[in-house]
């Protein structure tokens, strides 16, 4: 979603802000724009991408070292020139780049249209700014006085800058349930709605917390929050290379992303897990382990990827630990009165950990006293900060849109997760324990025989890249991954998918296999085998054609499928971590051979950080 990066410094504002902002684009945009303090507060944007707004800028004076940039992902209105930000106040003296929704806008601007405000946009940013400009002028206050003053009487998310031509030499910015990182270099500060486009500058960063308001101002970073108290800012260090956002050679960050994970799950293994010596511990789970243990049921709340990796974790979390387990949709959960009980533990997964419907899950089961668990890759992030305690994915920064490695970390995290409970509860025998430590410690190996089959993969893909509709079916563990599947190539190729429970199909989808319809089945030797093999018969019996995943040696499903990819041998609740891969290299590989923009697909945003 909407991306923010900011500069106030010695440098050339300009440059550094375009290059954070395609260090942004994969969050997902649909245009762009920038402000530059430069004889005067200029405002320049345009619809499109990043590259349309620098071609926009070169007849332009682009000089001047402090600035701020935007993509805009459209909420309200249209994506347009006019819509993008910055938007200037009424008297563009001030102007603002937002990232969030101001729910009350609609109240606030008829207010200000009959004090004689005009508005230029159809945006709720642009209500935001003139308010604040409003504040400014009636009560004679300071502009940061004036903002924390506006941000009392707004509702909704927000992470904001603002510059004014009043006081050239200063960035007020602003948040509350949108991210925003502060840079700290040598005489210059970062602001981003992500640490990417600032790690190539400095480690050093700060992370503004909920009703906080940050000012630089004579080279010095001051943060108070909505009280008008003042806080000490809370500097940290960032472990991240710049290698770890680069693609690295690779055509897309999918491709790479896909190809990383053996690394991404042995990253997410490293000192959890020894099987030689029985160890399995989660550095991060400690203080409240015993809650989980004894939980009478666990609910796990995620959107997107993440709630696939959720229903995978049910399937392992109710085989070895028996506790019930809930998996909801954040959205859902947050809008209905859910029951939580006491005894009841929240897992929260989200790769960014800043899904605004899972932040809004989280906070509305501790409200009625869960205790939450975070299972977030961003370190940092807010979802990770709301949890009482978690564990990280490890698995380096995820640009591509569509998640992979993630979805592997995650499942690797909630498995891990899993079986200690499991242990701990001691209902686990103590082979089947080591049996299943050293098939995780397996894992990447096994992750990586998988992609050896890429050219096969590609080639199978060019087959089915016309097709108009897919089915993906699986059963138990790897229902879920069906699902994800058909997510994968719904999100990058904009083919219809469905993925379904494989005994379901005879309710509903089976009316739709004809002899042009490809059925991904998901068909490792687990205990569902001969009722899958059952399903494929059915598939066949009306022409549809079958692309399925089985477990290496198979020879019945080989015999009887159109097209087989084989999988390494390996306990059936892990077996998703391997069944997934070569729907994720299907998926991108048709894809590209439709001509699709598999890193930035059309309308989707990596980081959905409005509701
Ligand atoms: C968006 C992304 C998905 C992701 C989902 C949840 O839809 O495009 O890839 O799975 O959000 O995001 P989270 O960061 O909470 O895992």
């Amino acid at each position: 979603m909407c991306g923010i990066v900011a500069y106030i410094g010695n440098r050339d504002a300009c440059p550094i802000i375009l290059k954070g902002l395609k260090r942004l684009e994969y969050r997902g945009y649909d245009s762009a724009g920038i402000a530059l303090m430069n004889k005067g507060l200029q405002v320049y944007k345009k619809k499109g991408k990043v590259k349309d707004l620098e071609d926009f800028l070169v007849s332009k004076d682009i000089s001047g070292s402090v600035g701020m940039g935007h993509t805009r992902w459209a909420t309200h209105g249209e994506p347009s020139d006019r819509n993008a930000h910055p938007h200037y106040s009424n008297s563009q003296g001030i102007a603002i780049i937002h990232n969030g929704i101001i729910e009350n806008y609609d109240s606030l601007k008829k207010d200000m249209i009959q004090r004689g405000h005009t508005f230029l946009s159809d945006t709720d940013s642009e209500v935001f700014i003139h308010l604040i400009e409003d504040v400014y002028e009636n009560n004679k206050c300071s502009l940061e006085e004036a903002v924390r003053i506006a941000l009392t009487m707004v509702v909704g998310a927000y992470a904001v800058v603002i510059m004014s031509k009043d006081h050239p030499e200063q960035l007020i910015a602003a948040r509350k349930g949108s991210p925003l990182v502060i840079g700290i270099g040598k005489d210059e500060y970062f602001f981003a709605s992500d640490a990417t486009p600032i790690i190539e500058y400095t480690n050093e960063v700060v992370y503004l917390n909920d009703f906080e308001i940050a000012v630089v101002r004579n080279n010095q970073l001051s943060i108070k929050n909505i009280e008008d108290v003042s806080t000490t800012p809370y500097v940290q260090k960032l472990d991240l290379e710049l290698s770890s956002i680069e693609k690295g050679g690779y055509e897309h960050f999918m491709l790479k992303e896909i190809f990383e994970q053996p690394k991404s799950i042995t990253d997410c293994l490293r000192g959890r897990i020894i099987s030689s010596q029985g160890h399995l511990a989660l550095g991060g789970i400690r203080q409240y382990l015993n809650k989980l243990v004894h939980a009478d049921r666990i609910i796990i709340v995620a959107c997107g990827t993440s709630w696939h990796a959720g229903l995978v974790a049910e399937y392992i979390f109710e085989e070895y630990t028996r506790i019930p387990v809930e998996v909801e949709y954040a959205s859902e959960f947050r809008y209905r009165n859910p029951i939580v009980r006491e005894g009841d533990v929240v897992i929260a997964i989200s790769q960014s950990g800043e899904t605004a419907d899972t932040l809004a899950a989280i906070e509305l089961a501790k409200s009625k006293g869960a205790v939450i668990f975070g299972v977030c890759n961003v370190v940092g992030s807010s979802i990770a900060r709301a949890s009482h305690e978690g564990a990280y994915l490890h698995a380096g920064p995820e640009i591509g849109v569509a998640s992979t490695k993630a979805f592997t970390a995650q499942v690797t995290v909630l498995a891990m997760m899993a079986i200690m409970v499991a242990n701990k509860k001691g209902i686990i025998p103590e082979n089947k324990f080591q049996e299943l430590l050293i098939d995780i410690e397996n894992v990447p190996r096994k992750v990586e025989a998988v992609l050896q089959q890429n050219q096969k993969i590609k080639e199978l893909s060019e087959y089915f890249k016309d097709a108009r509709n897919f089915l993906y079916l699986g059963r138990g563990f790897n229902f879920p991954v069906a699902l994800e599947g058909a997510l994968k190539l719904k999100e990058i190729s904009y083919i219809h998918a469905e993925g379904y429970p494989a005994a379901e199909m005879k309710h509903g989808p089976i009316a739709l296999i004809d002899d042009e319809m490809p059925v991904v089945v998901i068909a490792p030797q687990d205990s569902s085998y001969e009722k899958i093999v059952s399903n494929i018969q059915e598939v066949k019996a009306r022409k549809g054609k079958v692309i399925a995943v089985v477990t290496e040696g198979d020879t019945q499903i080989t015999e009887m499928a159109n097209y087989v990819i084989e999988i390494p041998r390996i306990s059936e609740a892990l077996s998703p971590l391997l069944t997934v891969i070569p729907l994720q290299l299907m998926a991108y590989h048709i894809a590209v051979l439709r001509g699709c923009n598999v890193d930035q697909p059309r309308n989707l945003a990596k980081s959905v950080t409005v509701e």
